[in-house]
């Protein structure tokens, strides 16, 4: 394999993707020594590896990643330890459960913080909006108290800063390692009591759920939560982020999904094929796999660009163009192993909030639309996307007609 482009490097994250047509045309295979590890960038490769038919791959090689700041979760599991936690929280975020507990919360979630700043004219949508929406939904769905959703919010932006800490800074690893020890005494606690008197809510879900006379342990309830940060939170911000920022920077786009709101899931399928809040995703392969430009093998670490492999030219035509009308994306499928762009992964590990992660969007994005007439950008509107592994604007400023209450 030839020396990949720094895909950790500055210039890299300013741009990716004019190195990633490069390495999909010419170097589909690329060690990358910063990280130890062989990048893959073509459609047909990354979708194989996530798919792994044959059990060629694990996802041992996130804990050092992940471990120091949530603990030992359902993402570093494989083979059968997986199944068996992916089967016991797979059924809280069902279509059915969706629509019969969490709608309403996320409904609620959502107007709450529209209220905020609807009758201002002006909004950062990031701040003010998505990086909250999420989130909070999460509290809410695993029934914390409305007066910790700040705490939670400040343990979600350390949890963010620490994974996309890539230049080591100190301090930002000391505070995401403290957030741990934090989020545990909080968790906890809350667990416990749950057990005693169980609600309704998802917390209590997960400490009743059992199969086969297995249950999650207290310390599995709270990584699962702690992930859920991460996971369910930064993920659906981004996503929220980069979908105003393709439909502002394409007006004729927004212009038709204002009149059509039938459009917002196309909207929603395009914005995660063409800017994925997660580019990066790791595996190990447990056996030497013959890929694209050569072998990778066995024990090596494989990085797997989402963001290259969503714009691969030989899987979608004029693939660097956003168009949410194109006819070689579908959305009715997109929640199905069968989904036709990489951004929730595929196979075993394929989100399992994916569904849910639909649900706020759609609803989220209607919310906005119905509230912000005249939507238009504001001073110091610049969507540049930051980040590495996860990639989003990290500012939105907006104008609009101000709506009295
Ligand atoms: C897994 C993306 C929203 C919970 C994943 C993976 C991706 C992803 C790429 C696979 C990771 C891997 O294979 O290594 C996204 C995107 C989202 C989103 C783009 C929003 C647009 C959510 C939400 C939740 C969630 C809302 C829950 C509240 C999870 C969990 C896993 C996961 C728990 C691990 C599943 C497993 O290991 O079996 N997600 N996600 N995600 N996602 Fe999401």
């Amino acid at each position: 394999a030839h020396q990949a482009p720094d895909i950790l490097s500055p210039d890299f994250e300013a741009n990716p993707y004019p190195a990633y047509r490069l390495m999909r045309a010419t170097s589909p295979l690329l060690w990358h020594e910063a990280t130890k590890s062989y990048v893959i960038s073509r459609y047909e490769d990354v979708e194989r590896v996530f798919k792994d038919k044959n059990g060629e791959f694990t996802t041992e090689n996130y804990d050092w990643q992940i471990e120091p700041v949530h603990g030992r979760t359902i993402l570093q599991l494989s083979g059968r330890e997986h199944a068996v936690r992916r089967a016991l929280v797979a059924p809280a975020f069902r279509g059915s459960d969706l629509r019969e507990k969490f709608l309403p919360v996320i409904e609620r979630n959502s107007r709450e913080l529209i209220d905020g700043f609807r009758a201002t004219g002006s909004v950062d949508l990031v701040t003010d909006y998505a990086s909250r929406f999420p989130v909070n939904v999460i509290a809410d769905m695993l029934g914390l108290a409305t007066s910790d959703y700040d705490r939670f919010h400040g343990w979600y932006t350390t949890v963010i800063a620490f994974l996309g800490n890539l230049s080591g800074d100190p301090e930002v690893t000391r505070a995401g390692e403290r957030t741990r020890v934090e989020f545990a005494a909080y968790m906890l606690p809350i667990i416990q009591e749950r057990r005693k008197n169980p609600g309704d809510d998802l917390l209590s879900t997960l400490c009743t759920a059992e199969i086969d006379g297995v249950r999650m342990s207290d310390e599995d309830i709270k990584a699962f939560c702690s992930l859920l940060l991460a996971a369910g939170g930064e993920t659906t911000d981004k996503a929220i982020a980069s979908i105003f920022a393709n439909l502002l920077l394409h007006p004729e786009q927004l212009e038709a999904v204002r009149a059509d709101r039938t459009l917002i899931p196309r909207a929603f399928a395009e914005t995660l094929r063409y800017t994925p809040p997660v580019h990066m995703i790791m595996r190990q392969a447990a056996t030497d796999v013959e890929l694209s430009g050569g072998t990778v093998p066995a024990g090596a670490t494989v990085t797997c660009l989402i963001g290259a492999a969503n714009r691969d030219e030989n899987r979608y035509r004029d693939p660097d163009s956003f168009d949410i009308f194109r006819t070689d994306l579908t959305t009715t499928t997109a929640f199905s192993a069968a989904a036709d762009h990489l951004a929730f992964a595929l196979g075993r590990h394929f989100c399992v909030g994916a569904l849910l992660a639909k649900a706020e969007v759609e609803i989220g994005v209607g919310h906005l639309l119905d509230a912000m007439p005249g939507l238009r950008v504001a001073d110091g509107f610049d969507p540049v996307e930051h980040g590495v592994f996860t990639r989003g604007p990290q500012t939105l400023p907006l104008r609009f007609t101000p709506v009295p209450p």
